[in-house]
């Protein structure tokens, strides 16, 4: 269905949105617009990107007309060491937009991936371009199949709950949820960041995980987060160990 930007437009009101029918990522777009000095709160999206950016380098599929693809310039007073809990809060508000606009529950997997039922229906990659932050989200919508290398492993909103839903809605309510938790890490600091996505994600606390690292797999227990927002890990010796980066994995 052809994307409604009027309606998105009529709904957010001075904010920037540059929507695009096909680029190559909105990652790029939106930090040429950060360094041309647009306002915090402008959006770059897309019906289809022709090389979606996930993180490590990885691929994000980008079906065109079916997922939610945007990168939003963020100019909030954080300092930079915040950025994962930036990170955080941007899980927070992509999960409680998705909740607003489709009655969804989300888990959260530390520290970037939204799941429903064990799966991926988002993803969340954040980059610096000078003073602001480029905040990627993408969220498979109406996407009624993946790529075979994805099927055990990702999921969309329509086939977690065998109907279609608005791509509009799910943007407006992401730019309130992002505005929301955005303000809060400005005004607040981290620890109501911490709180909330403790209790949102079943992966914080007890959770047996495997981390790849790369160059190695860690395997333990989750036993929080740090008040930077990384993932501390208690290996089966005791020792505990924060994880900075790393595919969180359930494991046995
Ligand atoms: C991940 O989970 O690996 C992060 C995926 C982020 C994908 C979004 S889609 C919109 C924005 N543009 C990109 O090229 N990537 C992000």
């Amino acid at each position: 269905m052809a994307f409604d930007l009027e309606w998105v437009r009529s709904s957010l009101p001075d904010r920037p949105i540059h929507w695009h029918a096909s680029i190559a990522s909105t990652m790029i777009e939106a930090s040429r617009l950060a360094v041309a000095g647009y306002q915090s709160g402008t959006i770059v999206g897309a019906e289809e990107q022709t090389a979606g950016q996930g993180r490590y380098g990885r691929a994000w599929h980008s079906e065109p007309g079916s997922g939610l693809y945007v990168s939003i310039v963020l100019r909030h007073r954080f300092v930079h060491s915040t950025l994962p809990l930036v990170t955080l809060a941007l899980g927070l508000a992509t999960s409680e937009a998705i909740l607003k606009a489709t009655d969804l529950a989300c888990d959260l997997r530390w520290p970037n991936d939204v799941l429903i039922e064990s799966r991926k229906c988002a993803g969340i990659l954040t980059q610096l371009e000078g003073s602001a932050i480029i905040a990627g989200i993408g969220i498979n919508v109406n996407h009624s199949a993946f790529p075979k290398a994805f099927t055990d492993l990702a999921t969309s909103l329509r086939l977690a709950s065998h109907r279609i839903h608005s791509r509009e809605r799910l943007l407006v309510e992401l730019a309130a949820s992002v505005d929301r938790f955005c303000a809060l890490l400005e005004k607040e600091g981290g620890e109501p960041i911490l709180a909330m996505f403790s209790r949102a994600s079943s992966f914080v606390y007890g959770r047996r995980v495997s981390v790849d690292q790369g160059h190695s797999l860690l395997k333990g227990t989750t036993a929080g987060l740090n008040s930077s927002g990384f993932l501390i890990l208690q290996g089966d010796d005791g020792t505990k160990n924060v994880i900075l980066a790393g595919g969180v994995r359930p494991c046995s």
